[in-house]
């Protein structure tokens, strides 16, 4: 599966506002396949350990806050270059610069409550993905 599946989460602010139809369309439409997806309230500490790297960040206590505050739809997607192209299609980190039509400049309210999570890269793909699903719950 390397090099072909990216790992995404709809976040609790975009469930909040009812977007997880619009946005599985969106994905369904860029053409991605959804070969797992659960829906599942990370506690503070799954939250944590997710965005470990983050951890010197000055937002990471506010990160780990909101990804534990509500349910969030978690999935691995699988397409040709996906890594990539759902960056492409989800748009840039801060909605605010995010080009016309894609998923944060949509649905996203704030840099923090930015709509969807995506991959930065085919390893921590993987690692993500295997951090959220077993290998019985991924069906490439
Ligand atoms: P995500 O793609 O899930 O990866 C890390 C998250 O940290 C990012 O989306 C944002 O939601 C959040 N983040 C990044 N920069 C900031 C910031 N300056 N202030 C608050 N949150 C941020």
């Amino acid at each position: 599966m390397a090099g072909n599946i990216t790992f995404t989460m709809i976040k609790p602010g975009a469930v909040k506002n009812g977007h997880i139809g619009a946005i599985l369309n969106h994905i369904n439409k860029g053409g991605f396949k959804i070969v797992a997806m659960k829906y599942v309230h990370l506690s503070p500490q799954m939250a944590g350990q997710f965005y470990a790297v983050h951890k010197e960040r000055p937002f990471y206590g506010e990160l780990v806050e909101f990804m534990s505050s509500g349910p969030i739809v978690a999935a691995v997607l699988q397409k040709d270059n996906a890594v990539e192209d759902f960056r492409t299609l989800i748009g840039a980190t801060n909605p605010a610069e995010a080009a016309e039509g894609t998923v944060r400049k949509l649905y996203a309210t704030s840099i923090g409550e930015n709509a969807v999570h995506g991959s930065d890269s085919d390893e921590n793909a993987l690692i993500e993905a295997n951090f959220h699903f077993s290998g019985t719950e991924m069906f490439a």
